[in-house]
């Protein structure tokens, strides 16, 4: 196993290219599973995901390659209907092949995903929509068995809370369906955007993109696609906050400065410099962090994966912060790791009452999932002296090249084996 070893209290200068979403790219690739042929995905991050969720569509029997950022994906090949428990349970997003491989092959059998480090989870949306469209589902050692006697049918489904791999499974369900499907509440998330995209690119007819009411009318056949992921918000998101907490300035490139409403306005509060042009950021801190209040929320409110890391930059803040988490039961393990640090937070229900101090001090301190790791590697840059992080492959499951990256800022960061 790697660890991070991070010399901090450097400020960050420099520009560095975002890459594409991971949580984009990974619908995307589980919908060239709705109709045989070659598909193209442009922009596709290299990461532990990504390589998770082709390694799956390879074990239906579908054939890629990668050049560059671009994947080529052939779905003509697919054969098995089985996502097996070994790969799901590296990654709950493998859930997402289970409303293609219904709509095209009328029956699937996909692993549960189980609890995860920040909750436990459920999928039961996903599933009520599908039987709501006519699918058979029965649980049988931990596995979800699906079939379909003739079609998928349209249904009304609501979502209690936008579920965004839910919004995002039943509307690969529903393009090939017979009749008129209609997602109440769903996720308006820039990812599901995305994919709504690649589904008009395919000849989908889905009405209300970006809206929380998604009208899809069922379309006999569909044709492979050539498409691009969308810019990562959440990275994007991550190296502002480390220029925020670090100090210093940065333009990052080839991202969507639209994507971060809630993000930006809340940089501005604490007294960062944020400069947007249509694909670009520039970020710099010319004093001391102000203390703002943040409430996690669906989109366009502020993102649960950016809790962690913007909590950081609220340690080294002038004052009280109250951060609340609406979105997961169990979001805040990065607390402990970040108090190793010197932070001072107390955790109250939902929420963590962040007092600023001057500086963090460097430790050893313990990844325990992708945006909490992030959050320690936005500390480490922060911080005085060396901080050195262990269990780092959560953080290879969503950042590509983050050392190189933030070497290319100025920062003193490197790997080493444990
Ligand atoms: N929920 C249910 N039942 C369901 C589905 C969701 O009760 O069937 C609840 C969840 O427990 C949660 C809320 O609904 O309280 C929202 O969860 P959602 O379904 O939107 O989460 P997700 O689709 O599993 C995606 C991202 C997460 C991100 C969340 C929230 C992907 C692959 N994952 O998860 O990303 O935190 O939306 O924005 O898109 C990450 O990248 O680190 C990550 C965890």
């Amino acid at each position: 196993m790697d660890k991070l070893i991070i010399e901090g209290a450097r400020k960050l200068h420099g520009e560095i290219r975002i890459s594409g979403a991971k949580n984009a790219a990974l619908p995307l690739i589980a919908a060239t599973l709705l109709t045989p042929g070659w598909h193209v995905i442009h922009n596709v991050p290299d990461l532990r995901d990504t390589r998770t969720i082709l390694a799956l569509l390879e074990s239906l029997g579908a054939v890629w390659k990668r050049k560059g950022d671009a994947l080529t994906i052939n779905t003509e090949t697919v054969n098995n209907l089985e996502a097996s428990y070994d790969l799901v349970k590296t990654m709950r997003a493998s859930i997402l092949v289970l409303g293609p491989l219904v709509a095209r092959m009328g029956k699937a059998r996909v692993s549960l995903p189980g609890g995860c480090a920040i909750g436990a989870r459920p999928i039961d949306f996903h599933l009520q929509g599908l039987t709501k469209m006519g699918a058979r589902l029965d649980l049988e050692d931990g596995y979800v068995n699906a079939f379909v006697d003739n079609y998928l049918s349209g249904a009304h489904i609501y979502f209690d809370v936008p579920s965004v791999t839910g919004t995002e499974n039943i509307l690969m369900a529903s393009v090939l369906a017979k009749g008129i499907t209609v997602i109440k509440n769903a996720a308006r998330e820039p990812e599901v955007g995305n994919l709504v995209d690649m589904l008009i690119a395919m000849g989908a007819d889905i009405e209300g993109k970006d809206t929380d009411r998604l009208i899809i009318h069922g379309v006999k056949s569909l044709k492979p696609a050539e498409v691009t992921t969308i810019p990562d918000r959440i990275e994007t998101g991550t190296y502002l906050v480390a220029v925020g907490a670090a100090g210093g300035e940065a333009t990052l490139t080839n991202c969507n400065p639209n994507h971060l409403p809630a993000l930006t306005e809340k940089l501005r509060a604490a007294g960062l410099i944020i400069k947007e042009s249509e694909s670009s950021i520039f970020v710099s801190r010319p004093s001391k962090v102000q203390s703002i209040d943040i409430k996690t929320l669906p989109y366009p409110g502020f993102p649960t994966d950016l809790q962690a890391q913007l909590m950081v930059l609220m340690t080294v803040s002038n004052g009280l912060s109250v951060i609340t988490e609406t979105i997961f039961e169990n979001r805040f393990m990065h607390v402990a790791e970040l108090k190793r640090m010197g932070a001072e937070i107390r955790i109250n229900g939902n929420s963590a009452i962040v007092k600023g101090i001057k500086q963090l001090k460097g430790a050893q301190v313990m990844a325990t999932d992708l945006r909490a790791s992030a959050s320690l590697v936005v500390a480490g840059l922060a911080a005085k002296g060396v901080t050195e992080i262990s269990r780092i492959y959560h953080l290879e499951r969503g950042y590509e090249d983050m050392v190189g990256k933030l070497r290319a800022l100025g920062a003193r960061v490197h790997k080493e084996k444990e």
